[in-house]
């Protein structure tokens, strides 16, 4: 019996390991398909030199971008084969008429790839993506990407500017919104998803390509100002910015986006290190590399062109491959190649890259769209799916108890008599959708305001609205109403934030991190009333919130959580569903603080053990690390997040107490981590066990802690479980030159914590 139980788990689990090698193969298997191979070399025997750069070429559809000599038509362009893709088609019947051109019309029949930004969804609009990333739920964001892709498809769009996997630490950052958050391992587990998702086991007919954006460091941009300079040393850049495009390409993605900052001085559009070296010859990218919007000509102001000959040369010698919208490849490069100043081999090897994934989304067989099939209507299925990715992104910051009160304000109790909701957010339809939403439509969303009221016809409790003030307000002739509101209540609900479409996304970065406009007067003057508070906050980016937090009771962080906005906080406020997000950013207690993240160094002069509450009173406490106005820490460290249940955890242990560096790095021997987490409250609750680990005594400095791991848990009242991590090769090899990653001899300090500031440390020494 025993025996044959042995038996079952090895056949399970070799199961299970086959099948995950299987997919990761079959993913991958486009890349190296020698009969797709074969039709491109039959097609570039065929192809003339215009031809050949047309495949290289974008335009965004309905954009004043003409072809070559500004004289003919778009249909003229395509006839002619001068455009290999076009973004911005969203009509399946505008997008098949260009399609037939191609096909039909042109000389070699090369069908159009239709590129779109669905970022968090298409049709169905998700919660933006730094609020996915909160739920660290690897599967949902692989849903969702996958709902996505299908409703996209169904529109004839092949291919998806998605996903953006910047590491940001900057909250200045508007695009800190569009990604995973700070941190390289999380935001690695999240690029797999979203490319699984978008890109399917191999390319099916519901499939499109994923691109991941924008190569590379763009979210280090200096003070947090878009397309601004980087510079950072070749450490960070590959053991964080790098790291999640690493894992995107190893998914098998099939594109990506050359961005557009400097990186240590050459522009990332222009960089050879970078595309060439790291992508191509270390990582070894089959796919290929679009560039941002007009990235290749703004080699020009970025001064390392005069003009854009020149910089079609230096961007297509780096590897980028297609130009978006700089109308360059075409009119320059043809001539580029007559002067010999870049090569034939060099024209077909990135054509051959953008035929490749031309054929494995198998546009070449079937290039039209479905046009009776495109949906155009909201899915239900995809609506749950929405509601259920908000509901886990929430992140409930804090819920105290307000004077008196037994119980934290959150959730709302039954039998409440009266609700006040205050605030410029708790109606606003196009603020839900946030940043980028494709073709969501705003008269989808259900707003906090329409659910609550649902819900009080339903419970039987009053509910009174008052907007208070405009997002960015500066009247306050509508605050009277809202003290007269709130001061009729048993709980109040503040709705308050950042306007999404302005101050959220590309081309959003802000001096002031904190509630914009006359939010914070608005919220002084309820909070006086003296009644219990509950703040939810729908913001693109982590606010300094201390002013804020000082004044309520509770802080739902929301971000801009989609069409579902208002029935999946609603049932999060009332208890239907405890809160079960987790910060994957810092919140700053000020302003002053940033960039902040978890994972910084220790310094030659950590301020431990000192009142940093205070300023320093004499010379051994002033002389450190530190600010004399403002605490080191933040005010929400990274993976924080309370839920209506607490949870205890124990001291990890360990299975030794030392080990080989030499077993280590060849893999023969790994380090068992075990912890057990208790729920010990009275509800039951879904907490994110977090692994982390720090190292000294290395050859160079490390962070203080490294996210290496994380399980998602669900617990009963009283119920507890051990959670097991192992740790080995992968999460303890540091980067040491080129390709070389090694395990080096240290003292390892290992946590197991609900949040990067929490747990308790246990030691193995390396050796
Ligand atoms: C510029 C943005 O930086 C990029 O993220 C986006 O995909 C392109 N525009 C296309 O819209």
């Amino acid at each position: 019996m025993r025996k044959f139980r042995t038996a079952l788990v090895v056949v399970l689990v070799w199961s299970i390991v086959s099948a995950h090698f299987v997919s990761a193969q079959t993913r991958k298997q486009w890349q190296n398909a020698p009969d797709i191979e074969r039709r491109i070399d039959t097609l570039l025997k065929q192809m003339s030199l215009e031809e050949k750069v047309g495949q290289l070429n974008q335009y965004s559809y309905g954009q004043p971008t003409g072809p070559t000599t500004g004289r003919s038509s778009v249909e003229e362009s395509i006839r002619r084969g001068e455009i290999g893709s076009f973004l911005n088609v969203t009509d399946p019947v505008i997008s098949n008429r260009l399609q037939r051109i191609a096909m039909e019309e042109s000389r070699l029949k090369i069908p159009i790839i239709f590129g779109l930004d669905v970022i968090h969804g298409y049709r169905t609009i998700f919660p933006v993506p730094l609020a996915l990333a909160s739920t660290w739920d690897a599967n949902l964001v692989e849903r969702v990407s996958r709902i996505a892709a299908e409703e996209a498809t169904s529109a004839g769009i092949r291919w998806t500017f998605s996903p953006m996997v910047d590491i940001a630490r900057d909250p200045r950052w508007g695009r800190i919104t569009e990604g995973a958050g700070e941190d390289p391992y999380l935001g690695s587990i999240m690029a797999r998803s979203y490319v699984r998702g978008y890109q399917g086991e191999a390319f099916g007919a519901q499939s499109m390509a994923a691109c991941a954006k924008h190569y590379v460091a763009y979210g280090a941009a200096e003070a947090g100002r878009d397309y601004n300079s980087v510079d950072m040393s070749e450490r960070q850049l590959r053991e964080v910015y790098l790291a999640p495009f690493k894992a995107a390409v190893d998914e098998g993605v099939a594109t990506l986006m050359a961005s557009f900052n400097t990186i240590n001085g050459m522009p990332a559009s222009a960089n050879q290190f970078t595309l060439n070296q790291v992508l191509r010859r270390e990582w070894n990218f089959r796919g290929f590399v679009v560039s941002d919007w007009g990235s290749v000509g703004e080699l020009i102001p970025h001064g390392v062109a005069n003009d854009l000959a020149t910089a079609t040369r230096k961007g297509f010698l780096a590897g980028v491959d297609m130009d978006m919208e700089s109308n360059a490849y075409l009119r320059h490069l043809p001539n580029a190649i007559k002067a010999g100043q870049v090569s034939q081999a060099a024209i077909d090897e990135a054509v051959r890259r953008i035929l490749r994934v031309k054929f494995a989304l198998g546009l070449f067989d079937k290039p039209y769209v479905d046009e009776k099939n495109a949906i155009t209507t909201l899915p239900a299925g995809n609506v749950m799916a929405a509601r259920e990715a908000a509901e886990k992104s929430f992140v409930l910051l804090k819920n105290e108890a307000a004077n008196g009160a037994t119980g934290p304000v959150l959730p709302i109790r039954s039998g409440i008599g009266t609700v006040a909701l205050i605030g410029p957010l708790a109606d606003s339809q196009p603020d839900m959708l946030g940043t980028w939403s494709a073709k969501g439509k705003r008269e989808d969303v259900i707003t906090l305001r329409t659910a609550l009221e649902s819900r009080a016809k339903r419970d039987g409790f009053t509910l009174l609205y008052a907007k208070g003030t405009e997002i960015r307000g500066i009247s306050d002739s509508g605050f009277a109403q809202a003290a007269d509101v709130a001061a009729q209540a048993d709980v109040v609900l503040l709705a308050l934030g950042e306007d999404a479409s302005w101050m959220n996304g590309e081309a959003a970065s802000r001096a002031f991190i904190d509630l914009p406009g006359n939010q914070q007067q608005l919220l002084e003057r309820i909070a006086a009333i003296g009644k219990p508070i509950a703040l939810v906050l729908f913001s693109g980016r982590p606010l300094a919130l201390t002013p804020v937090a000082s004044r309520v009771h509770a802080i739902l962080e929301a971000w801009s959580p989609g069409v579902q906005a208002g029935p999946a906080l609603e049932r999060i406020i009332f208890g239907d569903v405890a809160p079960a997000g987790r910060l994957t950013v810092t919140f700053p207690r000020s302003l002053g603080q940033v960039p902040i993240y978890h994972s910084m160094l220790n310094t030659g002069r950590p301020a431990v053990g000192l009142d940093l509450t205070r300023p320093p009173m004499d010379g051994s406490e002033k002389f450190k690390s530190r600010y004399i106005d403002e605490q080191n820490t933040p005010l929400y460290p990274f993976g924080f997040g309370v839920t209506y249940t607490n949870f205890e955890y124990s001291a990890p242990q360990v299975n030794v107490q030392q080990a080989t560096v030499d077993e280590l790095n060849s893999g023969r021997a790994q380090i068992r981590v075990t912890a057990d987490v208790k729920n010990t409250g009275a509800r039951a609750g879904e907490e994110v066990v977090q692994l982390y680990i720090g190292l000294r005594g290395t050859s160079v400095a490390r962070p203080i802690r490294q996210l290496k791991n994380f399980r998602r848990i669900a617990l009963g009242p009283g119920e507890s479980r051990r959670v097991e991590f192992t740790i080995g090769r992968d999460e303890l090899a540091i980067w040491q030159s080129d390709t070389k990653y090694e395990v080096e001899p240290a003292e390892l300090t290992i946590w197991v914590a609900s949040n990067a500031q929490a747990g308790t440390p246990t030691r193995v020494l390396l050796k």
